[in-house]
């Protein structure tokens, strides 16, 4: 996928990002994850005040995808606005090695910061079905 393609993807998670329910972290993220066909799905962090059922951006974006019936995938861009780029966190890496694979992961924050780098390299030896 070309540079050009990731930052579009970035503009939609951006976009994304505004549709955040933070009212407890107050940290907006955005995320819009592409098929191999092009389409793409968005999602946003949803908080709770019970905390623990908060959503992250990433995982709203892959339920979404795979509530639709969408299966293949090759790129998420993740869009956020801290100290430093956000990368997935922990179970979200899980999640989209489950469902998305080995795609390109896409950082970006409002301040110009970029990085682009594969899931493999985000979980190196992942537990998946081919280990059961
Ligand atoms: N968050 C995400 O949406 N994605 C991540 O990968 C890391 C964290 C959200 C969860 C919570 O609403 C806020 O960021 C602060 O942790």
């Amino acid at each position: 996928m070309s540079d050009k393609g990731l930052r579009d993807l970035a503009r939609l998670a951006r976009k994304a990002r505004q549709r955040a329910h933070a009212p407890y972290s107050h940290f907006k993220v955005g995320a819009a994850l592409r098929t191999t066909a092009g389409e793409v799905v968005t999602g946003c962090n949803i908080e709770n005040s019970t905390y623990g059922l908060t959503l992250c951006a990433e995982r709203v974006a892959v339920f979404k995808a795979v509530s639709e019936g969408l299966k293949r995938f090759d790129a998420i861009a993740v869009v956020a606005d801290g100290k430093q780029l956000a990368a997935p966190c922990g179970p979200c890496r899980q999640i989209l090695w489950e469902f998305c694979g080995d795609i390109l992961v896409h950082m970006e924050d409002l301040k110009g910061q970029r990085r682009t780098l594969r899931m493999a390299e985000l979980l190196p030896f992942p537990f998946d079905d081919k280990t059961l």
